[in-house]
């Protein structure tokens, strides 16, 4: 049966995947409350589209940290991808060139960021854990510099893995047939099985909990990359961002998987994006399966979106083809949006093409 949107590769997945694979991808912490409330936010805001506005023409490019792309969609990290294809990271890095995308590379990848720089040219962001050995993530940011990785994702969510319970039931671990490619010479490619998710235990052993502000300073003394710190919920953190000389900011709860019942990231955008005070540009993950997902997300301020389980699940159900049938239709999705709105290029979507429900309130206190 023809896929006609991008949700439905999940289900295609979890045909086709080992469940502890499946699962993996799919969970989210704890109760899962947040997951769900990564989509549902999305839905509970509404379009105010314009009439009678030649939409003949759209134009969906944009410049991400001086990188021109065709649109403002962008593949976010997520690790392991061998696990849902043999060709995992390769496949994703060919479908992201082919759609004229950023693709960011997991530190946890399955192909190391050599070997994606090795599939051709393309604009790729490379997510950095911070390990306990800082030896370990200096030359992994100088690998990632020298293959030719145009910024850091800064993951700042995860001093401790979040608890996804079907990773301990299944005790979750990497296949032994995969490494961690990016730390295979390191010695800290293998994951061993424990008595709880492997990757938890994993997290716990090399991760560093000490992870601070100071840290981020620290990052920029070991590279020119730009940093884009990854996992901000909050005005607060914004701010911090902004003053210890991010780039850009990703507001993210990490697909749900960290601490549950946070707010969904749709939900907390347009206070980050109202602290950054337009200094650094802010980007946004978490529940984007449409393209007017996309369209909300600008609409309340973001620069432009990345998408992460949709990546993995398509992999799974048909490898690069499928990474691509995903880009593309959530770009045509996107497309239909503008048309509908009223809009024909990104700066002519704006606030009040959109209302949202502390909108709703506020609208109702005035009465
Ligand atoms: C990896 O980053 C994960 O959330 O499992």
């Amino acid at each position: 049966m023809e896929v006609t949107n991008v949700m439905e590769y999940e289900a295609i997945a979890k045909q086709k995947l080992p469940k502890m694979v499946f699962d993996y991808y799919a969970s989210g912490a704890e109760d899962q409350w947040t997951l769900k409330e990564n989509r549902e936010a999305f839905s509970r805001i509404l379009f105010r589209p314009r009439i009678l506005i030649d939409v003949s023409k759209i134009d969906m490019t944009t410049t991400v940290l001086g990188f021109k792309i065709s649109m403002p969609i962008m593949i976010a990290p997520t690790a392991m991808q061998k696990m849902a294809h043999p060709d995992g990271e390769y496949a994703t890095a060919r479908a992201a060139s082919a759609a004229n995308t950023i693709m960011t590379l997991s530190s946890w990848a399955t192909s190391s960021v050599e070997e994606v720089a090795s599939t051709g040219p393309g604009i790729r962001f490379f997510q950095l854990y911070v390990y306990k050995d800082r030896n370990v993530v200096a030359q992994l940011v100088r690998r990632a510099e020298r293959a030719g990785f145009k910024a850091i994702a800064l993951t700042v969510d995860t001093p401790r893995l979040g608890r996804r319970e079907a990773d301990i039931k299944n005790r979750f671990v990497l296949p032994p047939f995969l490494t961690l490619k990016n730390f295979e010479g390191l010695d800290l490619g293998k994951m061993d099985k424990s008595n709880d998710s492997g990757l938890a235990s994993y997290v716990a052993g090399q991760i560093d909990r000490s992870l601070s502000w100071k840290d981020v300073k620290w990052l920029q003394t070991i590279t020119s990359m730009p940093i884009l710190v990854k996992g901000v919920l909050t005005a607060e953190d914004a701010r911090l961002a902004v003053q210890s000389g991010a780039a850009g900011i990703i507001v993210s709860n990490h697909g749900a998987r960290q601490l549950d019942y946070v707010p969904a990231t749709i939900s907390a955008l347009e206070e980050v994006v109202k602290a950054a005070q337009g200094r650094i540009p802010v980007f946004l993950d978490g529940g984007v399966r449409r393209g007017t997902d996309v369209f909300k997300a600008l609409a309340l301020g973001a620069s432009g979106v990345f998408i992460g389980r949709p990546v993995v699940f398509s992999l799974a159900a048909e490898g690069e083809a499928g990474v691509r049938k995903v880009l593309q239709m959530l770009r045509d999705e996107f497309e239909l949006t503008m048309a509908l709105s009223g809009c024909t290029s990104l700066k002519d979507i704006t606030r009040n093409h959109i209302i949202t429900e502390s909108d709703k309130y506020r609208t109702v206190s005035r009465l």
